[in-house]
């Protein structure tokens, strides 16, 4: 299978799974990084990787429709199965939605539906939670609302930081969001948890 995933930031996640498939724990081919923002390190590890991306900027198209229709026209070229949503801060919209219907999944870093939305970790600090955690889930029209495939609780300490608790979220990340995607693609759904 093949998947595309669509970043906006870092892109550790995007290097998680790629070298989850590079060395064969992942058994799917990551085919595209989509990125819309051009400055992103996504875009560096990308070319470290060796995978293809398609940098592209909304604000280049008249419209959101144009914007994902060109994605959707490069996604279609490479036979592309599986969207894999990791750190892209846009929703998806109809023309993605429609094309890809229950194949494009999310990873959030809160225990959905608590904290969506921009810095789900810097508001779960701030309601002043003793457990947070990370949620991977199927994506629909809303922001981060579909429903929820995987997730894994994190607590939260004394003393916590905003940096602390990120790198305690990002390090489950990096191991659950290859885990899920492989057991989604090999046909074991009803074995995630
Ligand atoms: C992750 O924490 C993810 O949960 C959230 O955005 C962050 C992306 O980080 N949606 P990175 O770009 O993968 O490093």
């Amino acid at each position: 299978k093949k998947i595309a995933v669509f970043a906006s930031g870092s892109g550790s996640n995007f290097q998680a799974i790629a070298v989850a498939a590079q060395s064969g724990s992942l058994n799917a081919e990551i085919s595209l990084l989509v990125c819309d923002k051009p400055d992103a390190f996504a875009v560096d590890r990308a070319e470290m990787l060796g995978i293809p991306a398609l940098v592209i900027s909304p604000k280049n198209y008249a419209s959101k429709e144009a914007y994902e229709k060109e994605i959707l026209q490069r996604l279609t070229s490479l036979q592309v199965d599986m969207i894999v949503l990791a750190g892209y801060m846009r929703l998806i919209g109809p023309i993605l939605l429609n094309a890809y219907v229950g194949k494009i999944i999310n990873i959030h870093p809160s225990l959905l539906p608590a904290f969506p939305g921009k810095d789900a970790i810097g508001q779960a600090l701030a309601a002043g939670v003793k457990t947070t955690g990370v949620t991977i889930h199927y994506v629909d029209e809303g922001m981060d609302t579909g429903p929820a495939i995987a997730s894994a609780a994190v607590d939260i300490i004394a003393g916590e930081t905003h940096e602390s608790l990120q790198r305690k979220i990002q390090r489950i990340e990096h191991s659950l969001y290859p885990e899920v995607l492989e057991k989604l693609l090999n046909g074991k759904e009803e074995a995630v948890q």
